[in-house]
């Protein structure tokens, strides 16, 4: 792919740095990204049709943090999950959750049984997409809201450590792109 064309000014410029740093260097932004600036309100270009799938490495995420990446316009995050978001997560009865649908695109059709949202068996790898169901705001993590998941600040969403709507007017749980691991530190999304 070309860029010979490049005559579009700082702005152009501006935006595909990032994508570059979001696609090759991820491990970089891993650590206190709680608040992802609204860039999600580009215009997809060119540049952001390219990264139809991109290869995040994890290796250095610790257990209880969380990396957020940009993939086709919008924030992912990738949650390695403590020992007590995982216990809360899958002591919650289906009957406590507003939204009985997993909204995972790698299993359709599935309830929302915290095995049915994560990535791996063991439940240590939350993938899902950084984006409130209610209006599209970027929810807080690392422990927000009353549930220790996620929290979203626009209009009082709280998400627990599955990603699940559990209080607010969000009327889905975070969705779950296609992802998976390619080797034991790399996931592909898309
Ligand atoms: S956009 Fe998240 S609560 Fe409204």
């Amino acid at each position: 792919m070309s860029h010979a064309d490049d005559h579009a000014g700082t702005g152009e410029g501006t935006r595909r740095d990032f994508l570059y740093y979001a696609t090759a260097g991820a491990g970089v932004v891993a650590t206190g990204a709680a608040v992802w600036p609204l860039v999600n309100q580009m215009n997809p270009s060119a540049d952001t049709r390219a990264l139809a799938s991109i290869l995040v490495d994890v290796s250095a995420v610790e257990v209880g943090t969380q990396l957020t990446v940009k993939w086709r316009g919008k924030p992912v995050f990738i949650r390695r999950r403590s020992p007590e978001e995982i216990e809360a997560a899958r002591g919650t009865a289906l009957t406590d959750l507003v939204d009985a649908n997993s909204e995972n695109a790698n299993k359709p059709g599935t309830d929302a049984s915290d095995a049915n949202r994560t990535l791996d068996e063991a439940g240590e790898w939350l993938v899902m997409m950084g984006v409130c169901t209610h209006l599209g705001c970027v929810p807080l993590g690392d422990g927000a809201g009353e549930f220790g998941g996620w929290f979203c600040p626009c209009h009082g969403s709280h998400y627990d450590t599955a990603g699940r709507i559990r209080k607010g007017p969000a009327p889905r749980n975070l969705p779950v792109p296609v992802a998976a691991f390619t080797d034991e530190t790399s996931i592909k999304l898309g």
